[in-house]
């Protein structure tokens, strides 16, 4: 590692697991300390035992917007300041489709993957603002929030919209040195892949082996993508490399964004269906 966060402090949401996880050791590898906010106590706590003085774990419910200004308030007081802020914490939300929409679970999930954005952008802007400016927030989008088909209305909308306002705080904090960007995952073996699907606990492992055998050959790369690949690109974004970036959306997928996916979404559907009635590596 190349220390490319020396003396950084990074708060990371849904840090506890994936691509918030991968992120945090990579982070923590290229100096910085990082403050991990996630509803999964145990996972986080261990997470952050085992990185020592470089990491914090703070109970966080993105969906609560004094939970997104403590953990804020408590990174600052342990590490004396925040240089990043990285709105990643998420699930499916609620997969219905547009025939069959449930308002409530609609809300949830734009509660949860965009006023979870929305409200980072605010505490971290206002934190960046106290210490005379500068600083960097990363949002996790999606493909599907470049294209439909991906995953069900409320979270297709939802990354969209994330997206936007990446696009928005682009404008209202460049004057202020603060830089705002997203970054859009493709098909990332987590277990957000397993939990989307319903997929028993125990069979999660073979869950993912199974589809990255099954979606890997669509993928222009030619595989499923890894949580440290999305890492490696939020690095980037966090350290001084990305200095004149801002207002973009990375599409960290393997090219599968870029081509014409046609029935990849229904793919991944057909093969999880597949799995739960038997069907093995
Ligand atoms: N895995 C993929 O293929 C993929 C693709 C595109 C985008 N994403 C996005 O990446 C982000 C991370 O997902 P992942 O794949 O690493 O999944 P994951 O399930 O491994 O991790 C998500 C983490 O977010 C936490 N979380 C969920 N709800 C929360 C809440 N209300 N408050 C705080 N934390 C909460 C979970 O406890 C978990 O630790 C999400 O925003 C997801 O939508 C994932």
């Amino acid at each position: 590692m190349t220390g490319l966060l020396n003396g950084n402090v990074a708060v990371i949401t849904g840090g506890a697991s994936g691509i918030g996880l991968a992120s945090v050791q990579r982070f923590v590898a290229e100096g910085a300390r990082v403050a991990i906010g996630d509803i999964s106590d145990e996972q986080g706590a261990r997470i952050a035992e085992e990185l020592g003085d470089a990491a914090i774990f703070v109970h966080t419910d993105v969906t609560d917007e004094a939970a997104i200004a403590n953990i804020i308030t408590v990174a600052v007081e342990k590490f004396g300041r925040l240089d990043i802020m990285f709105n990643n914490a998420g699930n499916q939300g609620d997969t219905s489709a547009m025939a069959e929409l449930n308002a409530d679970g609609f809300d949830r999930t734009l509660a949860l993957l965009t006023r979870s954005v929305a409200l980072g952008h605010k505490y971290a802007s206002q934190q960046f603002q106290k210490q005379g400016g500068g600083g960097v927030i990363i949002s996790t989008s999606s493909v599907a929030g470049l294209q439909g088909a991906w995953a069900g209305a409320a979270y297709t909308a939802a990354k969209h919209a994330v997206i936007g306002l990446v696009r928005q705080a682009a404008a209202e904090f460049a004057p202020l040195g603060i830089r705002s960007n997203a970054i859009a995952p493709g098909t990332i073996m987590t277990p957000i892949m397993a939990n989307a699907f319903g997929v028993p606990r125990e069979d999660a492992t073979e869950f993912l082996a199974y589809l990255s055998q099954e979606l890997g050959p669509k993928i222009p790369l030619g595989r499923v993508g890894e949580p440290e690949d999305i890492a490696d690109v939020a690095v980037f974004l966090a350290s001084d490399l990305a200095r004149y970036v801002t207002g973009t959306v990375i599409p960290i997928d393997g090219g599968a964004s870029a081509i014409t996916q046609g029935t990849f979404g229904p793919d991944v559907v057909r093969a999880s269906a597949e799995f739960l009635d038997g069907a093995r590596v």
